[in-house]
C-alpha cells in the first residue's frame, strides 16, 4: 500500500491500494457477526423487565438492580415511577466502559468503518482524523469509566454471594457456579484494562521507589496482554449467565443444586 507524493518538481499521487493476499477481512467479518450477535442479545434482553431474576440468581445485565419495580432489589435507590426496565438504569456504565476500551476501539474501527480494515489495508474513508476531533476525541473518558465499571464488578461479587443463599440456608448450584465464573471473567476483563495497568504504573519516574506498584503492574502487564481475550470472554459471559438465568425463570431448565 501506499500513498500521498512523492519525488521533487512535479508530484506523483500514488493511490492506495491494498497488495494483502492472505484473509486479511476474517478477522473484522467475526468482530461484526460476534459483536453484533452479543449486542443483539444484549439489547433484546435489557428491554425485556422479564425473567432477569430465578431466586437466589440476578442477572448480570440488571445488576445492581435499582428500581423499586425490580424483581430483586439490590438498592432502592429509584422509586416506583420507573416503569421501564431496570436494565436500563446501569447499562451506560458497560456500554461506555466496552464501547471505549482500547481493544474495541482497533476492532470496531477496523470491522465497523473500515477505518482502517486491516493492517496495511487503505481505509475506505478519505479522509482521517482518528480520535483528535468529536466526536471520537470523547473516548478519552474511559479512565473515568473505568472506576464505574470497577463499582459495578464489586456488586457483582455481592451477586455471587448471594447465590449462595437459599431460602436463607448456605447452598451451591449450577448457577452458583455460572455467576462465579461470570465474575471472575468481569474482574479479569477489568483489571487487565489498560487503565487499571496506568494507574499502577504510570506516572512514576522510579520503579525502584515504589516497589508494591511495580509488582503489580507487572501482574497487571501480564493481564493486559490477554486483554482482547478477556473481553471475549466476560462479554459472552453476561450474555450466558443472563440466559441461564432466564431460562430457570422461565422453567424450560432446572437449576440443579448440589448441596
Ligand atoms: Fe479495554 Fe480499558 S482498555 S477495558
Amino acid at each position: 500500500m501506499a500513498s500521498g507524493t512523492i519525488g521533487v518538481g512535479r508530484p506523483i499521487r500514488l493511490t492506495p491500494v491494498n497488495e494483502r493476499q492472505d484473509r486479511w477481512w476474517i478477522e473484522p467479518l467475526l468482530v461484526v457477526l460476534g459483536l453484533g450477535s452479543l449486542l443483539f442479545y444484549a439489547g433484546w434482553a435489557g428491554i425485556q423487565n422479564a425473567y432477569y431474576y430465578a431466586d437466589p440468581y440476578l442477572s448480570p445485565l440488571y445488576s445492581p438492580c435499582l428500581a423499586s419495580i425490580c424483581q430483586h432489589v439490590t438498592f432502592p435507590l429509584v422509586g416506583a415511577w420507573w416503569t421501564l426496565s431496570p436494565a436500563l438504569l446501569v447499562i451506560g456504565i458497560p456500554v461506555g466502559f466496552r464501547g471505549t476500551c482500547y481493544y474495541l476501539r482497533r476492532a470496531y474501527y477496523r470491522s465497523f468503518f473500515s477505518s482502517p480494515p486491516g493492517c496495511a489495508v487503505p481505509d475506505m474513508s478519505k479522509t482521517y482524523r482518528g480520535e483528535t476531533a468529536f466526536p471520537f476525541i470523547l473516548q478519552n473518558v474511559h479512565r473515568y469509566f473505568f472506576w464505574l465499571a470497577l463499582i459495578l464488578v464489586i456488586l457483582h461479587w455481592g451477586g455471587v454471594i448471594e447465590s449462595f443463599q437459599f431460602g436463607g440456608s448456605f447452598g451451591m448450584g449450577v448457577g452458583t457456579l455460572v455467576m462465579l465464573a461470570d465474575a471472575v471473567l468481569l474482574t479479569g476483563y477489568s483489571l487487565s484494562c489498560h487503565s487499571c495497568r496506568h494507574i499502577f504504573g504510570g506516572g512514576l519516574d522510579l520503579f525502584s521507589s515504589a516497589r508494591t506498584r511495580y509488582k503489580i503492574w507487572g501482574l497487571l502487564s501480564r493481564m493486559n496482554e490477554q486483554h482482547m481475550l478477556f473481553f471475549w470472554l466476560s462479554l459472552g459471559g453476561v450474555m450466558f449467565t443472563d440466559l441461564y438465568v432466564r431460562a430457570v425463570a422461565m422453567g424450560v431448565i432446572h437449576d440443579v443444586r448440589f448441596f
